[in-house]
């Protein structure tokens, strides 16, 4: 790796999973378009995260990342936005109440958008089209003309991630993210579910401590924490193009941050270390994530830190370990094993979705919900037994009421249920009752870890 390093050194290194673009020309109109837009995030908030993830590296507070697999422009809009503002609140409320543990609560949103393809084509009823790479690329339809990669839905996905944080920022800081209206964040067609009722339960007792402190005379005016929160924004960094035209450098500080969102990640496809990502990614400033499959090795993601995270900085770097239920018992804890032995400073999170997606007989791609309960226990297992610090999650999931997992003690959905609202543009996503049942599952873990 060279040691100068600037917003497009990466273009001198070979890179996997990029859009072939036929006009150039009209590519490079859109990437100077958007590099002369404003920034989604300013790099104090990047910094802010990342003194929180600090703590997270500390076992003092917990990471929850989560939302779609892909955003699709299609399913742009307030109420999606809103639902799974609401279930990540509540997942977070019942982490925190019941675990005993802030949350630190980052979004797949506002900019989660291109998708790693594990073929360039794909054959929809004998017909071979160009493999549906995100709305940030092409159009899903099975189309070829729409296939083709469309440079002018990069500015779209700007667009849209511009006007979704700003919905987010509103949620986070007017109103919506008050510890008086944790009854609110319940879905409604959740009230009537034994995980609703659940949650009810402990939204109540939350209310009544409430009006104790404010019998105290601690409330929201003089205590911003009771109404205010902060829901940070993440994606795969996969269009090293895109990222590069919202590269800039922050005036405090003479750093660079990609302010597309607070935090990025690196795909388990392009962790490549010789190779255009890991270029770009040792550059920026922001936290950052990366993938960890079962092909790691452990002398590669102990080079994979040192290059990303030189200084050893708390906070820096989340690795995402995403091996599925029947491969992290084997292929974890020697490289948990080897990365604690170096000292090295890393959040751990638990990716318990993507190393564990099936077909179900009737050919919809699913994920079933005990395999993915079975990976996030084995994770905290797998740290009790090493004495280190299972420090997160990372999931994909919505606040719809969509059937694409099968499984769950509350909701049960079968492989002949997925038929019925399957939504997903990419990989299936848990709803609002696996996500909460999950949630409680994590809190109890939490609290007997104490
Ligand atoms: C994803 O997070 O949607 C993804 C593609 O994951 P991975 O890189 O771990 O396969
Ligand atoms: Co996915």
């Amino acid at each position: 790796m060279s040691t100068i390093w600037t917003p497009n050194s990466w273009r001198d290194f070979p890179i996997k999973q990029q859009p072939l673009y036929a006009n150039k020309k009209a590519l490079k109109k859109v990437e100077a378009e958007l590099a002369s837009y404003p920034p989604l995030i300013f790099a104090q908030e990047a910094r802010d995260l990342k003194e929180k993830l600090c703590d997270v590296v500390n076992g003092k507070a917990f990471l929850l990342q989560g939302g779609d697999c892909a955003e699709s422009f299609a399913n742009f809009n307030a109420n999606n936005i809103k639902s799974l503002f609401q279930v990540m609140m509540q997942m977070a409320v019942v982490m925190t109440f019941s675990g005993e543990k802030p949350v630190v609560k980052v979004g797949r949103i506002a900019g989660q958008f291109a998708k790693p393809r594990s073929s360039d084509f794909e054959t929809i009823d004998n017909i071979e089209y160009p493999s549906y790479r995100g709305d940030v690329v092409n159009d899903i339809k099975a189309d070829l003309d729409l296939r083709i990669p469309n440079p002018k839905k990069l500015l779209k996905a700007y667009n849209q991630s511009a006007a979704t944080l700003n919905l987010l920022r509103a949620f986070a800081r007017g109103g919506m993210a008050d510890l008086n209206k944790v009854h609110n964040w319940n879905l409604d067609y959740m009230k009537n579910h034994p995980l609703g009722a659940k949650y009810e339960e402990m939204a109540t007792k939350i209310s009544d401590s409430l009006k104790f402190m404010q019998s105290c005379g601690i409330t929201a005016k003089n205590t911003s924490q009771l109404n205010h929160t902060v829901l940070y924004t993440s994606h795969e960094a996969l269009l090293l193009n895109y990222e590069e035209a919202l590269t800039r450098k922050d005036s405090l500080t003479n750093d660079w941050y990609d302010c597309s969102a607070h935090m990025l990640w690196i795909g388990d496809r392009t962790r490549d270390l010789n190779e255009a990502h890991i270029e770009y990614f040792r550059g920026i400033k922001n936290p950052i994530g990366c993938k960890v499959g079962p092909s790691m090795k452990e002398d590669e993601l102990i080079q994979l830190i040192d290059t990303l995270n030189p200084d050893n900085e708390a906070g820096r770097l989340t690795l995402i370990v995403r091996m599925g239920a029947q491969k992290i018992a084997d292929h974890f804890p020697n490289l948990l094993k080897k990365v604690e032995k170096e000292g090295k400073k890393v959040v751990w999170s638990c990716d318990p979705m993507h190393g564990n997606v099936e077909k179900a007989p009737n050919g919809y791609k699913t994920r079933d919900f005990s395999n993915i309960l079975s990976e996030v226990k084995q994770f905290f297992q797998i740290h009790k037994a090493q004495g280190s610090v299972a420090g997160g999650i990372h999931l994909e999931m919505t606040g719809q009421d969509v059937t694409e997992c099968t499984g769950s003690k509350s909701c049960g959905i079968t492989a002949d249920d997925l038929t019925s609202r399957y939504h997903t543009q990419c990989d299936p996503r848990l709803n609002a009752d696996q996500s909460l049942e999950l949630a409680f599952m994590i809190a109890d873990t939490l609290k007997n870890a104490k």
